[in-house]
């Protein structure tokens, strides 16, 4: 292909993406809905090597900091890594990765939020980290960070807290506004000892920069790799990463160079007026309640079970708000390990620009409302069975690829638009186990890939 060719090609995918900008796709995409040319041409800018300044892959170099922290005082054996069950996916996969247990403790199931004494009583010698989120993605709640870092430095114990969504928001979040946290949740606390705030968030960055930031100079310098002691050059990382491109970070010290700390106030301003619109909007809409005390530019809404006649699937919900051209996350309900049932919800992110588009997002809110009012939430096992015919589902975790892929093609799951309907898919989520639902989805896209 020439250039053109090639850029043309480019356009035509894009295209085909979810509505990106402007405010209708409400997760992944964070829209300051300014200065959107600089990004381009400041990562354009950029060199090739990136300055060790800005990290990558925060939560995965945090982890591995406090392991290597925990095994320089003396920790010997298998760590672990103590975290409430709302902890972002990305410390799952940090403690996989780098062979830490993962102790997972139940939050509340009414507010999403962890006590820190269940934290506490899980912290001993083993314990390489621990972990609260401020606030966790799910259910927006703010774990109490002061409580369980007073706990955690009696026991000696280090603790991360995931500010990767919200601490570019709730650094500039109106004081006394419903939804501002309700105390320090960084530095300010003695006994954090490690935060991670992402730039490509709420600091309206393109994907792949964070901030991994470290109480004290000689925790931060375990961060880094050294080797001399190969026939080449002597290497240095200061992330994970060894190579890495630099356009990402030009374009995160642009926009928040153009910014400043007056823009960040401005945008932060105008997400607190659209939760509140939001919420108000919610608190009017029969069927459907907001999940505990949110926290910051998300929300998550679930069914009010107290008539069932009038309950509002979310996930029904936020297929139907689709035909209102606004793209909503499902989430699945899930089981903690005490048994306790946190319940199927909907996920909104609020960006700047969701000011632009309030007035039709909550009317869409409600239309959507009286569209699946007093519908039952979906029966995944039948859904299952539907799907997968005879098929033992528990033979499906360790399929070969193709037997995989065969799966997925005789359930219709590869078929055009099979998946626009995200209801039957998070019902699929819930029936099935973690095990074969995560062999299944690793084929789905691992296909649209390379088959
Ligand atoms: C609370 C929180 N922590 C961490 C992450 C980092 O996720 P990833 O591994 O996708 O960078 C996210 C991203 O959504 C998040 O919301």
């Amino acid at each position: 292909m020439d250039a053109e060719a090639a850029l043309a090609r480019l356009a035509e995918l894009r295209s085909q993406d979810a509505p990106t900008h402007g405010g209708r796709l409400l997760s992944y995409v964070y829209d300051s809905g300014r200065a959107e040319g600089c990004l381009g041409a400041a990562a354009a800018r950029a060199g090739p090597a990136a300055p060790p300044v800005v990290r990558h892959q925060s939560c995965l170099l945090a982890v591995k900091t406090a392991r290597d922290a925990w095994r320089a005082r003396g920790g010997s054996g298998r760590p672990r890594l103590v975290a409430p069950t709302t902890v972002h996916a990305a410390f799952r996969k940090a403690a996989a990765l780098l062979d830490l247990d993962l102790d997972l403790v139940p939050v509340d199931v009414a507010t999403g939020r962890v006590a820190a004494a269940a934290m506490a009583s899980r912290f001993g010698a083993d314990v390489a980290l621990a972990v609260v989120s401020a606030p966790s993605y799910p259910f927006a709640a703010l774990d109490p960070v002061a409580e369980v870092a007073a706990a955690a430095q009696d026991a000696g114990v280090d603790l991360h807290v995931d500010a990767c969504i919200g601490g570019f928001a709730l650094a500039f979040w109106p004081a006394g506004d419903g939804a501002a946290p309700d105390g320090p949740w960084d530095f300010a606390v003695p006994g954090v000892t490690s935060l991670s705030a992402d730039l490509h968030k709420y600091g309206y960055a393109p994907k792949g920069v964070s901030v991994l930031l470290q109480r004290g100079l000689d925790r931060q310098r375990r961060q880094w790799f050294a080797t001399s002691a190969w026939p080449g050059y002597p290497v240095v990382n200061a992330t994970l990463l060894g190579s890495k491109s630099a356009g990402p970070m030009a374009a995160a010290w642009a926009i928040a160079s153009v910014l400043g700390v007056a823009g960040f106030g401005e945008l932060t301003a105008s997400m607190a007026r659209s939760v509140a619109r939001i919420a108000e909007a919610i608190g009017g809409i029969e069927g459907l309640v907001v999940v505990g005390e949110p926290v910051g530019p998300m929300v998550a809404l679930a069914a009010d079970e107290a008539d069932p006649a009038r309950r509002v699937d979310p996930h029904l919900w936020a297929d139907a708000m689709r035909a209102y051209g606004f793209v909503v996350q499902g989430q699945p309900s899930s089981t903690q390990p005490d048994g306790t049932v946190l319940p199927a919800t909907a996920h909104l992110t609020i960006t700047p620009v969701t000011e632009r588009v309030v007035v039709d997002l909550v009317a869409a809110m409600g239309a959507a409302a009286d569209a699946v009012r007093g519908m039952s939430h979906l029966d995944g096992a039948a859904v299952a069975a539907g799907l997968l015919g005879g098929v033992d589902p528990s033979a499906l975790a360790g399929l070969d690829a193709d037997s995989a892929y065969g799966v997925l093609r005789a359930a219709g799951l590869l078929e055009p638009g099979a998946l626009h309907a995200m209801a039957p898919v998070l019902a699929l989520v819930e029936a099935l186990p973690p095990s074969v639902v995560e062999r299944l989805l690793v084929e789905l896209l691992a296909s649209a890939l390379d088959r």
